[in-house]
């Protein structure tokens, strides 16, 4: 297989050159600015690395790496809206610099523009890859919605938030994955144990995401620290912390989420959270996800040194600071 620099190499070549810019101008610029800022580009170069991994021919995932690049893209111009987050990828967020409106419609415009791409795809496949994506898109939506729906209650359990960020996060990168194994022609059972470890490694993803919101160095991770708390997300650090509580501390935790003083707000919160020992909570399930995560890989048909060479990729990919 091609190596992980390689790939990232392929992936970059994949974007870098792309053009967006149309008339109206007012529509396309936030999408050129989007896509043009990068990130991590996690998607695609999984669609690439499971596709290589495979024995698969690269160009047959291409132009559907690049769909769902473009969709979880446009997931964020609106997640932002839904989030009031004023800050991604260390940029002021579209409808931040925009507003809301254009974040609406250039949003919407990229949802369209991931399906030409991913139309693109081999016809002797197309119908699987349509069909995976078209289930993703409606998933990650039930997902944003679980997401916000909590907001408004006090408290949910820990086993509804799993299922809630299985859909808003997890399932486009199993679907990255697949996509790739789909391409390469890999066998029904390996394209089901590619996308049940995408889920298990996409749930880790969105649990470090949740620890970073809390926790991270906002220079390095882009994106505000402390945004959950002050919308009241109910994340694995703010369940963590209701399940081990005692009463008062419980009392606390509710007072402090009801505070109207954001910067006061967080402050509390964190505190709680390190009282209760939160970051190890956090940490000790991601690893647990990694270890059964690797469980799959493990019965995957694909030779040791394949194995091998995305085993250091995963290590980092669930321990970033990005
Ligand atoms: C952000 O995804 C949304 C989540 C699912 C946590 P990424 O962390 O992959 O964002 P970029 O594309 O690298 O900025
Ligand atoms: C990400 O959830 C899920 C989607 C964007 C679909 P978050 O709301 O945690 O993502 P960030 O932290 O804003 O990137
Ligand atoms: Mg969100
Ligand atoms: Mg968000
Ligand atoms: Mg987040």
């Amino acid at each position: 297989m091609h190596s992980i620099p390689q790939l990232q190499d392929k992936v970059s070549e994949l974007f870098d050159t792309r053009n967006y810019l149309s008339t109206p101008n007012e529509l396309y610029e936030p999408i050129q600015y989007t896509l043009s800022q990068g990130g991590k580009r996690l998607r695609p170069l999984l669609s690439l690395i499971s596709c290589s991994m495979f024995g698969g021919n690269l160009s047959e995932v291409e132009n559907a790496a690049i769909g769902l690049e473009i969709f979880h893209n446009f997931t964020l111009l609106h997640d932002d809206i839904m989030d009031q987050s004023p800050m991604r990828r260390g940029m002021p967020s579209v409808y931040t610099k925009w507003d809301t409106n254009t974040a609406i419609l250039s949003g919407d415009t990229m949802f369209v523009l991931a399906y030409d791409y991913v139309i693109k795809t081999n016809p002797e496949i197309l119908y699987n890859t349509l069909v995976l994506f078209n289930q993703t898109a409606r998933e990650v939506c039930e997902g944003q919605q679980y997401d916000m729906n909590f907001e408004n209650l006090l408290h949910t359990n820990i086993e509804e938030y799993m299922e809630m960020i299985r859909l808003k996060t997890a399932v486009l990168i199993a679907a990255a994955l697949k996509m790739g194994a789909l391409a390469a022609r890999a066998s029904q059972y390996d394209q089901d144990a590619i996308y049940d470890f995408g889920i298990l490694i996409g749930i880790a993803f969105q649990l470090r995401d949740d620890f970073l919101d809390a926790f991270g160095n906002q220079a390095v991770f882009g994106k505000p620290i402390g945004n959950d708390i002050v919308t009241n997300k109910k994340t694995f650090l703010y369940l963590k912390a209701f399940e081990k509580a005692n009463p008062a501390q419980k009392n606390q935790l509710i007072q402090a989420f009801a505070m109207t003083d954001s910067q006061q707000k967080v402050k509390q919160v964190l505190e709680i959270y390190e009282s209760l020992q939160i970051r190890h909570e956090t940490d000790n399930i991601i690893l647990e996800l990694h270890r059964q995560a690797l469980e799959i890989l493990n019965k995957i048909n694909i030779s040791q040194e394949n194995r091998n060479s995305i085993l250091p990729f995963l290590h980092k990919l669930v321990g970033r600071e990005v």
